[in-house]
């Protein structure tokens, strides 16, 4: 369950955070991002004609997962400003990851419903928690955004992002999505959505360390008090 979200880590170049690349899509991030997110946002739209009787959980699952891909694909188009690539083979092993996830979450949370309600229902919970993640991870990718005035080769350096929680964290935006997941989990109520939520945490931690040491070596007036991606914590 774990290796759909655990690819992605193998695959990525991490150099400093960010995915940096040599060949194929390199100049052309943009293209390889498309590529990467809009297999699982069609297969979200696709399931709402496939499966069409559900309960409201699985209703909301849907809902959440393809206006996530959805979201991603705007920020893609509209927000972001890349510098560098991203290498052809890693673009198809992470589009793929991410559809056979995004899949197996969807049929998953179909069988399930067979099973009945929870004892506990956690999904208005969950709601809250997607929103929350989604609108916080939007705005701090808008922030990162307006560190640089265009993307392409000429405008490929970094600077230390401020406003928001960037005061306290280096990957808000991280802190943000992780939440969405946990989000998602709570929905889905669900063995698989709670795999992957963990898996998602655990990259996320992982590359929030890899970037905030990268900060610390770039900049040697980058504050030390700002942690990785738990304020005060970690
Ligand atoms: N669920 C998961 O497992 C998972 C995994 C990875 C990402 N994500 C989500 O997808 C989002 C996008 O990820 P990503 O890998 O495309 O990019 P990212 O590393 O989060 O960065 C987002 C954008 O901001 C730019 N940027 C970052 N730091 C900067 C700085 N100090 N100065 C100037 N620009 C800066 C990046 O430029 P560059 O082009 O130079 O990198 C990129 O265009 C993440 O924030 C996260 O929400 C989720």
């Amino acid at each position: 369950m774990f290796l759909s979200t655990v690819i992605p880590v193998t695959t990525f170049n991490i150099d400093n955070g960010h995915v940096v690349g040599e060949c194929g899509f390199h100049g052309k991030r943009r293209y390889g991002m498309l590529f990467i997110y809009t297999p699982s946002f069609l297969a979200g739209l696709a399931s709402f004609w496939l499966f069409p009787d559900h309960n409201l959980r699985f209703l909301l699952l849907l809902s959440a997962l393809t206006f996530h891909f959805f979201k991603r694909i705007f920020e893609v188009i509209f927000i972001h400003k890349y510098s560098g690539g991203i290498m052809v083979d890693s673009g198809i092993v992470i589009s793929l990851s991410y559809l056979t996830s995004t899949s197996i979450m969807i049929y998953s949370q179909y069988l399930s419903q067979e099973l009945g309600e929870p004892l506990i229902d956690l999904k208005y919970l969950g709601i809250v928690l997607f929103l929350l993640g989604i609108t916080g991870n939007f705005y701090h990718h808008y922030l990162l955004s307006k560190l640089r005035k265009n993307d392409g080769d000429d405008e490929k350096d970094y600077k230390i992002p401020k406003g928001g929680l960037f005061d306290v964290v280096v990957c808000p935006h991280y802190l943000f999505e992780i939440l969405g997941f946990v989000g998602i989990s709570f929905i889905s109520q669900n063995l698989y959505a709670l795999s992957f939520a963990i898996g998602v945490i655990l990259y996320l931690i992982g590359r929030s360390y890899a970037t905030r040491k990268w900060y610390l070596s770039k900049f040697q007036a980058f504050p030390k008090h700002v942690k990785a991606i738990f304020p005060y914590l970690l």
